[in-house]
């Protein structure tokens, strides 16, 4: 399987504020996430009801001789869209060629990749809620028909070309499904949420990360970054790496449950798995507007922070977890928020920012 990445849009990609899991250097921390990804589905802990009915459409694509159909991921960043597009690919014995929406400008980056493509290769396209229009419309006919419309002249000698396409397999990611245009997404032939993980599924992919670094880990230790990595394997694998660094430098060098809580809650990660953003935001909410509802733009200009940011990387884990509601006002604190954070509904407080 060759893997060919275009992440030109990742480099470009604001950098989130939180020094801890979501600031790493990107060049960096994808090197480490790639060295670390499963490749098969025997490896890809979790996602099981998915997993099962994917290894059902790629036999029967592979007895059929044909391509899988399209694909449609969704779901919250981290749980592992990408990866397990790697995994189909290396099921199906083809290629991949990763890329993202963002890098698809212009119709030439589109006809490019297209025109590029082997048959039966697969094309992951990331964050594919952010296509423009004029690609979105060539992709129709070569998901649909596996071909090309070009046109050729100016006005009245206008012609139509149509190109064929080997036959390929679209992998589309998106974490917001809601913003895909309705003909695009009805092109696809498999929709599939991805799901927050539990915690036992989260302790097995920490203890495989460990085993790939090279640390030690006891099941205690495992279970408790689990706990703090909400639902996501990309924040357990960095804490992980974050707590193996404390294992090493400052105990000795097994990450225990003692050793793991004392450096999460040193690097401001709560038991619950918010960092200081998090905590910002239902902060916010109670202190300032007491308890909401109130909407994300305020928030977000409140914070510094920008409404994407907080839309697709705050938000789906503090709704997932019941500390915020949505409401067609705003965003509220739930009791269990105000509860998590030692506050109680009423007590407005106007000094914390
Ligand atoms: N690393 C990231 N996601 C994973 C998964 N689902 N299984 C194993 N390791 C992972």
């Amino acid at each position: 399987m060759t893997i060919i990445s275009d992440d030109n849009n990742i480099k470009n990609k604001r950098r989130e504020k939180n020094p801890i899991i979501k600031n790493e250097s990107i060049e960096y921390d994808k090197t480490f996430e790639n060295s670390i990804r499963p490749k098969t589905f025997e490896d890809y802990i979790g996602q099981t009801a998915l997993k099962e009915t994917l290894k059902i459409s790629i036999e029967a694509a592979k007895l059929r001789n044909k391509p899988l159909d399209h694909l449609l991921f969704y779901g919250p960043p981290g749980l592992g869209k990408t990866t397990l597009a790697g995994v189909i690919a290396e099921q199906m014995g083809a290629d991949i060629k990763i890329t993202s929406a963002p890098s698809l400008e212009r119709p030439r980056d589109i006809i490019g990749i297209l025109m590029s493509l082997k048959g039966g290769e697969i094309l992951f396209i990331d964050e594919i809620h952010r296509l423009n229009k004029v690609a979105e419309e060539i992709l129709y006919p070569a998901m649909e028909d596996f071909s090309l419309d070009m046109t050729t002249g100016k006005s009245q000698t206008v012609k139509t070309l149509r190109v064929p396409l080997p036959k390929f397999t679209l992998i589309g990611a998106t974490t917001k499904a809601g913003e895909l245009s309705g003909p695009l997404r009805d092109r696809f032939g498999i929709i599939h949420r991805l799901q927050f993980y539990t915690v036992a599924e989260l302790t097995q992919v920490i203890k495989r990360t460990a085993r790939i670094l090279d640390i030690q880990i006891t099941e205690e230790g495992a279970k408790a970054i689990a706990k703090r990595s909400r639902g996501t394997p990309r924040i357990a694998n960095r804490l992980v790496k974050r707590v193996a660094d404390f294992a090493i430098i400052k105990y000795d060098g097994v990450i225990t449950e003692e050793v793991a809580s004392k450096s999460l809650d040193t690097l401001n990660i709560d038991e619950f798995g918010l960092d200081t953003t998090d905590r910002a935001i239902l902060n916010l909410i109670i202190d300032k507007y007491d308890g909401g509802p109130v909407g994300i733009e305020t928030i977000a200009a409140a914070l510094s922070e920008d409404v994407r940011t907080l839309e697709d990387v705050c938000e789906p884990y503090l709704l997932q977890s019941g500390l915020l509601q949505r409401t067609p006002r705003g965003r509220k604190v739930s009791p269990e928020g105000y509860r998590h954070l030692g506050k109680k509904p009423g007590n407005q407080q106007q000094h914390l920012f």
